[in-house]
């Protein structure tokens, strides 16, 4: 049976018998044996083969070019070169598939634009690979993170009929022909849908009855900003705990963003290193640092208050009751705190409607976890559990109270202290690669005016 490489250069002993397939990344000839550079995409490195001329399959070697797929048989023996333990001395060899002279990742260094525009051909190439490796690394651990703390894993809908966050970001989802678009009773559902941009409102439901849960899944926002950390299609992690409030909420944000970032410096499987390399040379330094040491807590007001005295040229203007933008985000966790920021308690008026009044009449007792190089990476709250002041909160932002009928129901029957966040993953992965831009780390990514593949 076939091997992977990852596995190969794992061996620490010869091995006769080993078939392997994958790749080619580069070939050299010699009158009397070819060089082979074999990548499968298991892992970063690659196995050199050694065909001798004559071996079985070596007549179609000079077709056997960079791009081409190939298998090879042989006997694993100790490497002479330097810097790699192991190579295959071939007993036969095959072509798969060729790949003729317009294969576009001939050349090494690639621009991040112009693979995107090869997004079906670029996990092939090094960084790439180890981004997607590291993706589903990542996702694993999330879901480990969470069963190991007994959080039930909850699959919230993709379509849905309620607008979670009340910022009217929605794509609809509809089968009316273009005429009868506004005819909504008539649509598939009998009323107005739209992909969900959160799973945060059907979580809290779970969570009022299993206690701890989380979601993971895609969420969708048609929102026009064309940055670089945001698409239109992406993945959020939203635990839901019941009877927690803001602080719990904020201590277990902080215990899984450290518990990814460990995930990261302890099992890369050599991807990091490539990080380190070519994308962040302080990447390794900044997530030991994060890993162990913690996350700075401020409310709102004092983070106004820093900004506002920091004397540093900002593109949007810091005052109280404005949302924080990313420059801002980025000041307090690069230039002052040096590390993550956990801001806390923000205005009544920038935050939607389910999050808990405080005491103060002026705040709710929202959270975001903001780190260095990225900004906002989790969002959160305590959830408003008091029915009146739930309901007092959708006529405030101007929201029908009436299609949340059954998420005011959990106030009803048996209402508890409930809070949660989400974590948006590929701001997660962007943070943990040092890649700069949101669509290289999504596979196919979706932002405004881009739908490929
Ligand atoms: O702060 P947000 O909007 O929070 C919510 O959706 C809550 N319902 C979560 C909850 O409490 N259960 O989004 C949460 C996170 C952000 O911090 C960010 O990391 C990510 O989701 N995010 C995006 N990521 C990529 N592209 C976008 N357009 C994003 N919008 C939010």
């Amino acid at each position: 049976m076939r091997s992977l490489i990852k596995h190969i250069l794992r061996h620490t002993e010869p091995a006769a018998d080993l078939q392997v397939a994958g790749w080619v990344r580069t070939r050299r000839d010699s009158k009397a044996f070819s060089f082979l550079e074999l990548n499968d995409g298991s892992c970063l490195g690659n196995l050199q083969i050694i065909a001798d001329a004559g071996i079985p399959g070596y007549d179609e070697i000079v077709r056997m070019t960079t791009g081409a797929s190939i298998e090879a048989h042989g006997k694993l023996i100790h490497s002479p070169a330097a810097g790699q333990q192991w190579e295959l001395q071939a007993t036969s060899i095959k072509l798969i598939g060729e790949a003729p002279d317009d294969y576009p990742l001939q050349k090494k260094g690639h621009s991040a634009e112009f693979l995107r525009t090869i997004a079906h051909l670029r996990p092939r190439t090094n960084l790439y690979g180890a981004v997607f490796r590291t993706r589903s690394r990542m996702a694993y651990a999330i879901h480990r993170f969470f069963q190991e703390r007994d959080f039930c894993y909850v699959h919230t809908p993709i379509i849905t009929a309620s607008d979670c966050e009340g910022a009217g970001e929605m794509f609809r989802v509809t089968t009316l022909p273009d005429d009868q678009i506004a005819q909504e009773t008539r649509d598939f559902f009998g009323k107005r849908t739209y992909l969900t941009v959160s799973g945060q409102l059907e979580g809290e439901t779970f969570a009022c009855a299993l206690s701890n849960i989380y979601t993971f899944g895609p969420t969708f926002r048609a929102e026009n900003s064309n940055t670089s950390r945001h698409a239109a299609e992406f993945w959020m992690i939203e635990p839901e705990v019941a009877f927690c409030d803001l602080t719990g909420d904020m201590d277990l944000a902080e215990t899984l963003v450290k518990f990814l970032v460990r995930e990261m410096l302890d099992h890369h499987d050599g991807d990091l290193a490539i990080f380190g390399k070519f994308v962040d040379k302080g990447l390794h330094e900044r997530l030991e640092f994060v890993a162990s040491r913690p996350f700075e807590r401020i409310p709102y007001t004092q983070a106004v208050e820093l900004l506002k005295a920091s004397g540093a040229e900002f593109a949007y203007p810091v005052a109280y009751g404005l949302n924080l933008q990313s420059e801002h985000e980025r000041w307090l966790t690069e230039e002052y705190f040096k590390k993550p920021v956990t801001v806390f308690n923000y205005p009544i008026e920038i935050k939607p409607f389910y999050m808990r009044r405080n005491d103060d009449d002026l705040t709710v007792t929202a959270m975001d976890v903001l780190v260095p190089g990225i900004g906002e990476i989790i969002g959160g709250s305590q959830r408003e559990e008091r029915l009146d002041v739930l309901m007092a909160n959708f006529a405030k932002h101007g929201l029908d109270a009436e299609a949340y009928n059954w998420y005011v129901d959990l106030r009803r029957y048996g209402s508890v202290p409930h809070a949660g966040f989400g974590l948006g993953f590929e701001r997660l992965l962007m943070f943990l690669t040092g890649m700069a831009n949101i669509r290289d780390v999504i596979p196919f990514a979706r932002t405004p005016g881009h739908c490929e593949f």
